[in-house]
């Protein structure tokens, strides 16, 4: 089954950097065999949009707004997005449930708004240390499954990002990453009688990447840091 590469950017890259590796990324992905997503932040998904058009990467966001429509300062609605040509977004982030206090629920709303817009979402899940020192992992993921995906029907892409990983230079043991994405393929295959496709992200490096790839239940990568440079993406992929 073929993987899924996906890169988010995080706030991390200002206008000029982020044309500037849009374009590298263009360049290296022009023949890409693997499904590649770029995610860079709101303020340039339409110079972004151009740069990659020739190349065989898909434009992603990286948040969406649980309303469609109407008065909400500052929000971002799916049907916009999709309009934009964006066909990816990253939903339930742990940075936007830590920072931004969202809830299940509110994840749940921004699923179902996602899938009206007919956006592809890219719902994340994943334990803290506290959790994991508890082992409560499966716990807590099933939560964030149940309530995420409640009166959804529709294929959609999780993400395993275990919240202790992210960012850290802290890498999952391959069996224990392949055992938790089993686990989430069962739950959450229970709740939408489909398959799902999980990815796993959390501070995935090329170095590393290689011995993951080969596990049964891990179709593709959710890629913050080491997706900055196209260079080093690239190598993750393997293209
Ligand atoms: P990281 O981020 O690769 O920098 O750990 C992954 C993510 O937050 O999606």
């Amino acid at each position: 089954m073929s993987k899924i590469f996906i890169a988010n950017w995080k706030m991390r890259l200002d206008y000029k950097a982020s044309i500037k590796e849009a374009k590298a990324f263009a360049r290296s992905f022009v023949n890409a065999k693997e499904r590649v997503v770029l995610c860079p932040d709101f303020s340039v998904l339409g110079e972004v949009r151009e740069i990659i058009k020739r190349a065989k990467i898909s434009l992603g966001a990286q948040n969406c707004s649980a309303y469609i429509s109407g008065a909400y300062t500052g929000e971002m609605s799916a049907r916009n997005l999709k309009q934009l040509g964006v066909e990816y977004v990253i939903i339930g982030h742990s940075e936007r449930r830590t920072y931004f206090q969202e809830t299940d629920d509110l994840i749940n709303k921004k699923v179902l708004a996602a899938i009206s817009a007919k956006l592809k979402p890219i719902l994340c899940v994943g334990e803290t240390a506290a959790e994991k020192k508890k082992k409560l992992t499966k716990t807590v993921i099933k939560r964030q499954l149940k309530a995420g995906l409640k009166n959804v029907s529709a294929s959609l892409i999780i993400a395993y990002e275990p919240v202790w990983a992210i960012g850290s230079g802290q890498i999952i043991k391959a069996d224990e990453a392949q055992e938790i994405h089993a686990y989430i393929k069962r739950e959450a295959g229970q709740i939408l009688k489909k398959d799902v496709k999980v990815i796993y992200g959390g501070s995935v490096n090329a170095s590393q990447a290689p011995a993951f790839s080969g596990l049964k239940d891990i179709d593709g990568f959710l890629v913050g840091g080491a997706s900055l440079k196209a260079a080093d993406f690239y190598n993750i992929c393997k293209i």
